[in-house]
């Protein structure tokens, strides 16, 4: 590389000064291929001009890379910005605590269009539910309220998809049940559908935990994360002083409150919870509303069934089943209790 004479300067100067550039041009070049966004950014090449000297080369070089340089923070600048925006969107989901994140599914909107169930005993068909039409929204919080026999447990059986209409259709998240195949409509009840049952099916011989773990054993879940999984939610219920007990030891209270544990096991989008505080004192039945509240304004939707007007009083929108004690039009009536339900 070529220097310029400067009057006075000694040949040891001048070498000095020499390879001073040259460490200078050397970092220059080190520093071209260190632009990160040199290759998506397009910078005009730096192109010698006839008359101009090395040294004069190198200063222009280094001018257009870092306008290069500043070209390219330019062009990074958003995406910086953005990815900062996003930190600040995801950071209170991080800072939150948050005990039920990992325990619910998407949530469920339902539609019934005129279903009628007839329950044919033999000697008369009974009409538990009659042309009823419902339509429950994603994370709504819904209480079904009327008095007994009038078809509410028909009616949450239709929604879970334990049992079919004999007329009308049931959709869940759109789609019909009825056109599910089995492997779907399975997975529906199993991985979807949460039902509390006012009878709790509780399997009698097992203890509290290992009736919690089973949805998650035919769920496909690994023993460790069950095992887990079920003792949180005894501990949700406040029974875990009760874990080991089989569940037919169990009072009705502590029997009923294994369901609404069992009931949360897989993430269920849809909790139908079938008068799930009738067994319960105020103080045990306040806990478990407080929970179908709670999971509810963490987006599930949950449909409540209950005589009780105050326990309705949880839920965002109460819809009553009209009882009118009607004999099937195909059998004389004998007394029996009938229903035909309407909302
Ligand atoms: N499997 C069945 N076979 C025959 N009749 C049935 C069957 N299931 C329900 N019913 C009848 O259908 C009607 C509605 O029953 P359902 O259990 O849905 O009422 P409910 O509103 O839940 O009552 P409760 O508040 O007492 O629990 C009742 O008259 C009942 O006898
Ligand atoms: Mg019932």
């Amino acid at each position: 590389m070529a220097t310029a004479v400067r009057p006075g300067e000694d040949e040891k100067g001048r070498k000095g000064r020499r390879s001073r550039a040259r460490a200078r041009a050397d970092a220059l070049a080190d520093s071209a291929v260190t632009i990160p966004i040199a290759e998506t950014v397009p910078v005009a090449p730096a192109v010698p001009q006839p008359s101009e000297s090395p040294v004069a080369a190198a200063v222009r070089a280094r001018r257009e890379r870092k306008q290069a340089a500043a070209v390219a923070a330019a062009a990074l600048a958003p995406r910086v910005a953005r990815a900062a925006a996003e930190e600040v969107e995801r950071e209170p989901e991080a800072a939150e605590p948050e005990p039920f994140h990992d325990l619910l599914g998407q949530a469920i909107g339902l539609r019934l269009d005129a279903v009628t169930r007839e329950f044919d005993t033999g000697d008369m068909k009974v009409a538990a539910l009659r042309e009823v039409s419902l339509e429950i929204g994603p994370g709504e919080f819904v209480a079904v309220i009327g008095p007994s026999g009038c078809g509410k447990t028909t009616l949450l059986s239709m929604m879970g998809g334990l049992d079919q209409p004999t007329t009308g259709q049931v959709y869940a998240a759109g789609v019909a049940l009825d056109q599910l195949s089995d492997e779907a409509l399975a997975d529906y009840r199993l991985q979807r559908v949460s039902t509390i049952f006012q009878t709790f099916n509780l399997v009698p011989g097992m203890s509290a935990e290992e009736n919690v773990i089973l949805p998650l054993t035919l769920a496909g879940v690994e023993p460790e994360e069950r095992r887990s999984r079920a003792r949180r939610l005894l501990e949700l219920v406040g029974l875990e002083g009760r874990s080991r007990m089989r569940a037919s030891r169990l009072s009705g209270g502590e029997q009923q409150k294994v369901a609404v544990a069992r009931a949360l096991a897989n993430r269920p989008g849809l909790v139908l919870a079938d008068e799930p505080t009738g067994s319960l004192d105020s103080v045990a039945g306040e806990r478990v509303l407080n929970l179908l509240r709670d999971l509810n304004r963490r987006g599930a939707t949950v449909v409540l069934v209950t005589h009780d007007p105050e326990v309705a009083r949880h839920a965002q929108r109460a819809v009553r089943m009209v009882c009118r004690t009607r004999c099937s039009p195909l059998r004389a009536c004998t007394g029996a209790t009938r229903s035909d339900s309407v909302c």
